[in-house]
């Protein structure tokens, strides 16, 4: 009875791990980023985010939309943090709002949200960072992720320098190929090529701080609060801690007058 059960477990842990990796085959090449707020201490860089606005401002706003992300936010301490009167100017001149009140549309107030999709087909962004995970590591098991972090981020980072240049037709639709993208075509034309935009700090345009910066960007835009968890969860470490060793030592007293007396 017994040795029948080791061996279906034993076939378990070999089965199940073989059959993901299976499963993950169609799954796109993904290499991991350091970024700032990797790692149980790590931080938004609040000047990387701000270049990664800058780029989703300018480039992906064209067809992605924002929608669950309040434009005051930007004002939030530890994330982009624009002062607020730069949040009011930033809101006031990108984006318009349609207001039923006036029946009509106005400039965005910082009260407003980020303005949803423009072009068909093309996904919010809002959450995105979060709803897909980057890398799976072996077998697919999740360990990279949670080793390495989220992983969102390094998955939209690897699309947008995934692209290999090839293209091809399907049903009228272009589609490009991408080595991160499951399925390895993907419907949106390379958005970035390598300085598409001008820093105001001077941070260097090539494609991949680019990419990386409206990565973090969109990591901050699905996860403003990351770094609350954080210490949240690492205040929580602390007081488990704590408590067990209180715990031991209460135990340890209570104990003691019984213990004591068993010896003697
Ligand atoms: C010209 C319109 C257009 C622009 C500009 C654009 N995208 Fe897209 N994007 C799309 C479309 C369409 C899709 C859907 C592709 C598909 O599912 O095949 C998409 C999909 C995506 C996806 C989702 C991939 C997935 O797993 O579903 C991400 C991430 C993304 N875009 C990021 C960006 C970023 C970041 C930028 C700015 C640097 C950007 N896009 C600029 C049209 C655009």
């Amino acid at each position: 009875m017994f040795k029948k059960l080791a061996i279906a477990a034993a076939a378990a842990i070999v089965l199940v791990p073989a059959a993901s990796f299976a499963a993950g085959g169609s799954e796109g090449h993904i290499e991991n980023v350091k970024f700032s707020f990797d790692g149980p201490f790590g931080k938004y860089d609040q000047n990387q985010l701000q270049r990664g606005l800058q780029v989703y401002t300018e480039i992906c706003a064209a067809c992605h939309g924002l929608r669950y992300v309040p434009l005051r936010t930007l004002g939030d301490e530890g994330g982009v943090g624009l002062p607020e009167d730069q949040v009011r100017a930033y809101a006031a001149e990108n984006f318009e709002v349609f207001d039923a009140e006036l029946d009509d549309y106005r400039p965005a107030k910082p009260t407003d949200h980020f303005p949803v999709n423009t072009a068909a087909g093309a996904p919010d962004l809002s959450m995105m960072a979060k709803a897909r995970a980057g890398f799976h590591g072996p077998y697919g098991l999740g360990l990279n992720q949670l080793f390495k972090g989220m992983g969102g981020p390094e998955y939209i980072n690897a699309i947008l320098v995934g692209y290999t240049g090839k293209e091809k037709e399907e049903a009228g639709t272009i589609l490009y190929e991408n080595t991160a993208f499951p399925g390895g075509w993907i419907s949106m034309a390379p958005p970035l090529s390598g300085e598409d935009v001008d820093y105001a700090d001077g941070h260097s345009n090539d494609l991949h701080h680019v990419s990386e910066d409206v990565s973090a960007f969109l990591m901050w835009a699905a996860e403003p609060k990351m770094m609350a968890r954080k210490q949240a969860g690492f205040l929580g470490v602390l007081f488990l801690g704590l408590l067990s060793v209180l715990l031991y030592v209460t135990n340890k007293q209570l104990w003691a007058t019984v213990k004591g007396k068993k010896k003697a």
